[in-house]
């Protein structure tokens, strides 16, 4: 990322056009927020109820769940049981770690075809248009995808946050697993049994203000390349996320203390044969505001194979995507560019 790319520097400068890299084509501009659907907004799903609610409560947040799964991909999850200060801390260390100067960020940078370090993913060339985002992204499980390079020394206490806040992370994706997979009418271990050591990512968004925020985009259009994604957003600043739903943009209004919870590529294709959506979501930009976005991708193990589950496939849904493993997925997802869900065309 030269220095002309980066969106903070950029907002700094205060052109008084937005340079031609990030104005995007007619039809991919944002439309103004009052056009978008305002009747529907992501199903929220209470966690204690799945964690220690009685049977009845347990059982009807278990078919809330397969309908959220089912009809959105996406939901929100409340009483998540994840510590309020820890939330509260990664996003102030990481807020930190973006306001520090440029050469300081830039001592961490993003390889081209990785998604490790501070730049821009997903360009790979000189006419793909820009999101007006900057980006921070670390591997964090199993250890050996880790690089310790990228692992920044200041703000002093990033590091130990983003592991605190990634074990966290870790333990909701595999509670909120077993209950997906018991709301298919599966046994709750079986994704962690097909997974392996699974995967676990973690990136952070910032989304500068932007004078013009109906000529860029914040983040394009795609579906996570993860199993499940867990998206934090810092409080009290604006809303961006909005997710495709009967081809309207559908805006997500954050719930204070709630997280994000969507359903990425290898559930919809391998796992429930297209029963579950790995739904499209972009991020938009403000006037005045900025963003701040936390997101954890847990995805299965590199060396796994992976494949419609038999139980999930009969005469009456007929196997929709091929078995691949999961290290190429993976592979194929960075190296293109985000264009809505054409990354699962590799499952088909
Ligand atoms: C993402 O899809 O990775 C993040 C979108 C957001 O910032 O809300
Ligand atoms: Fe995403």
């Amino acid at each position: 990322v030269g220095h002309i790319d980066d969106v903070q520097e950029l907002r700094k400068a205060k052109p008084t056009t937005i340079p031609e890299r990030f104005v995007r084509d007619r039809t991919e501009r944002p439309v103004p927020a009052t056009t978008l659907s305002q009747s529907s907004s992501i199903p929220i799903i209470d966690f204690s109820k799945l964690i220690k609610g009685n049977k009845e409560e347990f059982h009807n947040e278990i078919l809330q769940l397969a309908a959220a799964c089912e009809e959105w991909g996406f939901f929100q999850v409340i009483n998540h049981g994840v510590d309020l200060n820890l939330l509260e801390s990664i996003d102030k260390t990481a807020m930190e770690f973006f306001m520090l100067p440029l050469e300081e960020k830039q001592k961490y940078p993003m390889a081209p075809g990785t998604i490790q370090g501070y730049g821009q993913a997903f360009v790979f060339s000189e006419d793909q248009k820009l999101d007006w985002c900057n980006m921070f992204a670390l591997g964090i499980e199993p250890q050996y995808i880790r690089n310790p390079k990228l692992w920044p020394k200041r703000p002093a206490n990033f590091s130990e946050t983003v592991e605190l806040y990634s074990k966290e992370a870790r333990k909701l994706c595999q509670n909120l697993l077993k209950y997906i997979a018991i709301s298919l009418g599966l046994k709750g271990d079986v994704f962690e049994k097909l997974f392996g050591v699974a995967v676990q990512a973690i990136r952070m968004n910032y989304y500068p203000p932007c004078s013009r925020p109906d000529l860029v985009l914040g983040l394009s259009p795609h579906s996570d390349g993860s199993a499940l994604t867990v998206l934090q957003q810092r409080k009290g600043y604006s809303v961006g996320l909005q997710i495709l739903k009967d081809e309207k943009w559908v805006p997500v209004q954050p719930i204070p203390d709630a997280l994000v919870i969507n359903i990425g590529d290898s559930i919809e294709q391998v796992l429930t044969n297209g029963k579950y959506k790995s739904v499209e979501h972009r991020a938009v930009t403000h006037k005045e505001k900025d963003r701040l976005s936390i997101v954890t991708f847990y995805a299965p193990s590199y060396d796994v194979e992976i494949g419609p589950m038999q139980e999930l496939v009969d005469e009456n849904n007929p196997c929709k995507y091929r078995r691949y493993n999961h290290g190429e997925y993976s592979k194929h997802y960075v190296t293109n560019k985000l264009q809505g869900k054409r990354t699962l065309d590799f499952a088909k």
